[in-house]
């Protein structure tokens, strides 16, 4: 997170046809941005290559998303998820983003690549109402692992009333 910028509530939004994409190494630092990216986060491309990915992290963002992001993605495997990010200004955009690992010939991962683009309304509106219950919970509650686990029980009890799991879940909101 950049610790400089202070949030305000300026709303920003992608066009239907913009997609965001960017590239990191392995432990999550920009190698590419394109121009949307640029545009969106209001970060030149010398500001953004380099710079871990957190950069764009908004407060308002539960950290119980970005663990299972990164817990799928040493997994292997791709990730869906909604999120809020945070401008250089202090304004913020939504996106639905997909963030996959990809890999050399012999199979080792050399980065990630994510592709961003506009969300669903109906998803902005059941992850916004989420990620503040499980904000508070992971805010309210002492030590790192007992504030995740808190939320992921916010976060779980929620999927498990919709008889979904995260993936098929976040995929039909967004169709
Ligand atoms: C390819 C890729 C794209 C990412 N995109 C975002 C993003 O759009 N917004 C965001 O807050 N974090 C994104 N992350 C996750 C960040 O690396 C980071 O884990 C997150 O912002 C939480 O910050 P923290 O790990 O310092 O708590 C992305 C990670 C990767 C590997």
């Amino acid at each position: 997170m950049n610790n400089k910028t202070i949030p305000n509530t300026i709303e920003r939004t992608l066009n239907d046809d913009d997609y965001i994409v960017s590239k990191t190494d392995t432990k999550g630092r920009i190698t590419y941005a394109n121009r949307i990216f640029m545009t969106l986060s209001s970060y030149t491309e010398q500001e953004l290559l380099g710079a871990p990915h957190n950069i764009v992290r908004h407060p308002d963002m539960p950290g119980l998303m970005f663990k299972r992001l990164w817990d799928t993605l040493r997994g292997g495997r791709e990730f869906h998820f909604y999120t809020k990010n945070l401008a250089k200004d202090g304004s913020y955009y939504w996106v639905f983003a997909n963030v996959t690992p990809s890999f050399d010939q012999r199979g080792q991962p050399i980065g990630y690549f994510s592709v961003r683009r506009k969300p669903k309304a109906a998803g902005v509106k059941t992850f916004q109402e989420l990620y503040r219950s499980m904000r508070q919970a992971e805010r309210r509650t002492a030590g790192k692992q007992a504030a995740l686990a808190a939320s992921a029980r916010i976060y779980d009890d929620f999927l498990a009333a919709q008889g979904a799991n995260h993936e098929a879940f976040i995929l039909a909101l967004q169709a």
